[in-house]
């Protein structure tokens, strides 16, 4: 462990999905805007879609996304609808009919919908948009609720990559966040969906989950190593009970603290690498000869809302009541509560609530904090230059960078700045050295590792 390395643990910074980050979106931005953005997107712009399923069958206590448990399927199905009239209106407002290379469904649980709907809604893309023969289908899947028929209508539809959220196997751990999942049922899921022809199987694992040790780790990734998954993510539990309340449900005195936390996360990687997968950015590990490591090789992976991607289009189209999207022009939200996004599109208005205008500021910054998610390091000097910024530009940054320096955590040589492979969990901590927004306002984040 690195010198006072729990203590840079404990601080509290964003995900970098984005910069700047979604808590920094204002309501400032409403759907006129959005609708100049998309329209001003220029034809042979390639986009990548984003399908937000906001529906569960069970509540994981820990969980952090935006979802809601349902016992019908009623508001599904009115759900679907709405995603529709959204799919239509976004075409609608875009100039000319846009090549699409990514899809990716996401949650919740995206399984939950009915094949019907499933079907439906992506005729509904290909009537809309040029969905290129060869472009990317992913989608996130709880393997409890996979039944054959949603394998065969996956396999119909185009998936190419499906994510399974399996998080530890532990049965302690499991009763503790409300997640009954044996390993019989996630190897009988990757085993259907292969059999389909779904080539490329993600895992979601997670470590500090109350109750978690390192032993329970690395039995979980040793058996998850058996169904020789394609990638594997490894978050780090965010603990947010401020904003999502059912996080009460868990014991707090039972959740590993900064240290444990660490030694699970480095358990887990040295457990990966052993096998031959490859470390990429912060969380996630590819197979030597996956996508996302030759991107990782060649610098071209990007990060996104949905994670590490190889997806390099310039243009992101979230669909979906929460669903955030990325123009050239800046980010854009849709309303969350589920009466608003329906109200929107009744009226005929896209639903837009909230976004973020970018800067040539912003950009800069975006940039640096994607290599460094991206690469673990940055050439700040090829940056300036990219943005025609003087000398000097990043001295306070420089500055700052100074005491992580000499905690191992970086290495800098000039303006080029490197993280050390084993310094990865605190990779967020340096990226936030060149956020401008993290001191403004009163956004609480979940803890560094
Ligand atoms: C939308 S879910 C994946 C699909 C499906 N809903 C499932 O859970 O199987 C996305 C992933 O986010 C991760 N996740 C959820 N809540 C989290 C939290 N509070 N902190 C860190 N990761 C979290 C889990 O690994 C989960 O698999
Ligand atoms: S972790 Fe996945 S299955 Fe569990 S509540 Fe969250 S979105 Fe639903």
């Amino acid at each position: 462990m690195l010198d006072g390395s729990a203590t840079i643990a404990s601080q509290r910074v964003p995900r970098y999905t984005s910069y700047p980050t979604a808590p920094h979106f204002h309501a400032g931005i409403e759907a006129t805007t959005y609708r100049r953005w998309i329209a001003e997107i220029a034809a042979d712009s390639a986009l990548s879609l984003y399908l937000h399923i906001p529906f569960c069958d069970t509540l994981c206590w820990f969980c952090g996304c935006h979802t809601k448990i349902v016992r019908r399927y009623d508001p599904v199905a009115r759900y679907v609808e709405m995603l529709g009239q959204e799919i239509d209106l976004v075409a609608e407002s875009l100039n000319g009919s846009h090549r699409v290379t990514h899809i990716h469904w996401g949650g919740g649980s995206p399984t939950i919908l009915a094949s019907a709907d499933m079907k439906s809604l992506v005729d509904r893309l290909h009537s809309r948009f040029r969905v290129s023969a060869d472009a990317e289908f992913a989608i996130e899947i709880d393997p409890r609720g996979l039944t054959p028929e949603k394998v065969s209508v996956l396999a119909e539809i185009g998936t190419t990559r499906a994510s399974l959220g399996v998080q530890d196997l532990d049965a302690i751990v499991q009763a503790a966040v409300n997640r009954h999942q044996p390993l019989a049922v996630t190897a009988s899921a990757v085993d259907a969906l292969r059999s389909a022809g779904v080539a490329s199987i993600n895992i979601d694992l997670m470590y500090g989950l109350p109750h978690q040790t390192v032993a329970g780790v690395v039995n979980t990734v040793d058996a998850v190593l058996g169904l020789a998954p394609e990638r594997l993510a490894l978050f780090g539990y965010a603990h947010v009970p401020w904003l999502k309340r059912h996080q009460r449900l868990i014991d707090e005195r039972s959740l590993p603290g900064p240290e444990a936390r660490l030694c699970q996360f480095e358990a887990a990687t040295t457990r990966l690498q052993e096998a031959g997968y490859v470390a990429i950015g912060l969380d996630h590990f590819a197979r030597e000869n996956d996508s996302l490591t030759n991107a990782q090789r060649e610098g071209r992976l990007h990060r996104n809302f949905q994670g590490y991607t190889t997806d390099n289009a310039s243009v992101l189209i979230g669909f979906g009541a929460s669903a955030i999207g990325a123009t050239p022009k800046g980010y854009v939200q849709n309303a969350t509560p589920m009466r608003d996004y329906g109200a929107a599109l009744s009226e005929g208005r896209l639903p837009t609530a909230r976004g973020l205008a970018l800067n040539d500021e912003d950009r800069l910054r975006r940039a640096v904090i994607e290599r460094l998610m991206c690469d673990l390091a940055v050439d700040l000097g090829a940056m300036r230059a990219q943005f025609a910024r003087p000398a000097g530009h990043f001295r306070l940054e420089l500055e700052k960078i100074g005491a992580l320096r000499d905690q191992g955590i970086v290495e800098v040589q000039d303006e080029n700045i490197s993280v050390p492979s084993r310094a990865r969990p605190w990779l967020r901590t340096v990226c936030a050295v060149f956020d401008q927004y993290l001191d403004r306002g009163e956004t609480r984040h979940a803890r560094a590792v």
